[in-house]
């Protein structure tokens, strides 16, 4: 069960429920093994981590397997919290000694009480021919299938593979979907993460991420390093596992989320955590159980500095500063671009922080794209005066709202002003994405607009008296009145319309938040934040509201509020 709690770019802050806990997401399953207590798992509870993660591999071949096995996992390491386990595929892949088959791991992971299984997929080279990927893949599906059948109790782990060809994650990630697992892991990207090739990484993601069912959280597979996970977390992934904090000790490296550094070379130490505060670099270069502390303060630093982000709405900006870490990273983002349209769906259509320009990056966001687009369905004229936003023609009307009238661009001013009938058929019309022309007659010839005497914004809409909607102060978008939106629905033609199923009509009617199991469907237009049309089957507008999920959400999570409903009739 996976409910999103608040959203910026394409990521979102979540809660995640398995059996009886329950974990926010952004986060990190930090990697701990039988043989090594690093850090003690209570230091690990006190850095943030609420979930841990270990190996069936590694345990079974250990010494302490029978322990285990006779007192559970979560006894054995001392965790009072959920434990997901990985299957032993990276292992074998990489140590390649010893054997476990599908079925051993499965039992194994059931009878330690692991919370997550993660059945025994085929690992998939970056470096895989195509041929070999789609066998691996083909192979990895048929394991996913029978580990589904064989755990129903626990949540299961669904391993998205298909190397480095887009079409084969797109195919693994709804043959995945299909096979109905409680979260999906995209797998085979750790050497890619290696080898700084960020940009394939991001193109693997985004792959299988447009293709799979996002009513459940998403993990990336191996990601443990801080300076990724703004890139990650922006384009979805909910989820991160990290033995980097170990393993980068044991080499004698300090992370940080600019990158990693030698601890022999630092003389000071750029970091306040408390290892930071009360060592020095030489005492942190002799002992690795401190260096491995730092690690861990440092990536859950930034996962806590996104999941703020995300509440923000703030996540671009973050990333627009982190991808000046390193050229990889620039051009990661660069990528992105190519996926503009799939990112623009997610992408909330306002939000409370304004738009900050932070170079010709910014260019690159959803929220210019979309801007663009709807600026073109407005089909405004000569006539309509405008104002230039980052190369945009933007009538005059627009320069209170979202993302016009809340963004900040060195050397852009906006001068003059609509009259405010002018600038309410404007808004409306953007924000319905519909001509101008058609949001005249929706508001009919008799429309007067009010505007506030203090602050000159847009207020109220009204026709012969009768109230068609108010606009928003935050970020200048329209909000119907019930009668408004009876208007509005006769020009849009089913556009932003959601339909809710039968024996909820009455509760909606009654001005009941509508949530997503009760979605019949929706419009492909509709993004969150966007101002919806709740109807009933016989197409009877039942509520307005604001949509808290785009279209495609609405209709696959079972979870949550769908639509934040408002008027009542
Ligand atoms: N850990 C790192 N990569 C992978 C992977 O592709 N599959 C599994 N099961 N675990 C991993
Ligand atoms: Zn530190």
């Amino acid at each position: 069960m996976f409910e999103i709690k608040a959203r910026a770019a394409s990521g979102r802050v979540g809660r995640w429920q398995i059996g009886k806990y329950s974990v926010t997401t952004p986060t990190l399953a930090v990697v701990v093994t039988p043989n090594s207590r690093i850090v003690s798992l209570r230091d690990i509870k006190k850095i943030g981590a609420e979930i841990i993660i270990t190996n069936a591999y590694i345990m079974k071949k250990s010494e302490h397997a029978e322990q285990i096995e006779k007192k559970g996992v979560h006894k054995f390491y001392g965790w009072d919290g959920p434990i997901y386990t990985d299957s032993g595929t990276f292992q074998m892949y990489s140590q390649g000694k010893f054997e476990i088959t599908p079925q051993e791991t499965l039992e194994f992971q059931k009878s330690i009480g692991s919370d997550v299984i993660t059945p025994l997929d085929l690992f998939t080279l970056p470096t895989d021919s195509k041929e070999v990927a789609r066998e691996k893949l083909k192979e990895t599906i048929l394991r996913i299938r029978s580990a589904r059948e064989i755990i129903q109790k626990q949540q299961l782990c669904g391993p998205v593979q298909g190397g480095a060809y887009p079409e084969l994650r797109k195919k693994a990630a709804l043959e995945v979907s299909k096979a109905n697992p409680d979260i999906f892991a995209i797998g085979g990207i750790v050497p890619m993460m290696e080898q700084y090739r960020f940009s394939k990484l991001v193109e693997a993601i985004l792959s299988a991420r447009r293709n799979l069912d996002t009513s459940k959280p998403l993990h990336a597979f191996g990601a443990g390093h801080p300076m990724i996970f703004a890139l990650l977390a922006a384009i979805g992934i909910d989820f991160f596992d990290s033995a980097a904090y170990a393993i980068f000790a044991r080499q004698g490296r300090y992370l940080t989320v600019n990158g990693t550094k030698a601890i022999s070379e630092l003389h000071e130490l750029p970091c306040s955590c408390p290892v930071c505060s009360e060592n020095t670099a030489r005492e942190l270069a002799g002992d690795t159980s401190l260096l491995a502390k730092h690690n861990l303060y440092a990536t859950f630093e930034e996962i806590k500095t996104i999941r703020q982000a995300i509440f923000d709405g703030s996540l671009w900006e973050l990333l627009e500063q982190r991808i000046r870490s390193h050229p990889a990273m620039l051009e990661a983002y660069k990528t992105l671009g190519k996926y503009r349209k799939f990112l623009e769906t997610s992408e909330p259509v306002s939000s409370k922080h304004a738009f900050f320009y932070l170079g010709k990056e910014s260019l690159q966001r959803p929220a210019v794209f979309r801007a663009k687009n709807r600026l073109a369905a407005m089909k405004f004229t000569k006539k309509d005066e405008t104002f230039g936003w980052l190369g945009l023609k933007v009538p005059l009307g627009l320069k209170m709202i979202y993302p016009f009238g809340q963004s900040v661009i060195p050397g852009q001013k906006k001068s003059g002003v609509a009259k405010p009938i002018d600038a309410a058929r404007q808004v409306i019309s953007y924000q319905y994405r519909m001509p101008l022309l058609k949001a005249k007659k929706a508001i009919g010839r008799e429309g007067v607009a009010e505007i506030s005497r203090n602050t000159g914004r847009l207020q109220r809409l009204k026709s012969k008296d009768m109230l068609l909607g108010t606009f928003r102060d935050s970020d200048g978008y329209f909000v119907p009145t019930f009668a408004g939106a009876k208007e509005l629905a006769k020009q849009l033609h089913g556009a932003y319309t959601v339909h809710v199923n039968k024996d909820v009509e009455s509760f909606i009617r009654e001005g009941k938040t509508l949530f997503s199991k009760f979605v019949a469907g929706a419009d492909d237009k509709i993004r969150p934040g966007d101002e919806v049309f709740v109807v009933g089957s016989a197409g009877e507008l039942l509520a307005t509201g604001t949509a808290l999920l785009n279209s495609r959400e609405m209709t696959s999570f079972k979870y949550g509020i769908a639509v934040d409903t408002r008027h009542i009739n």
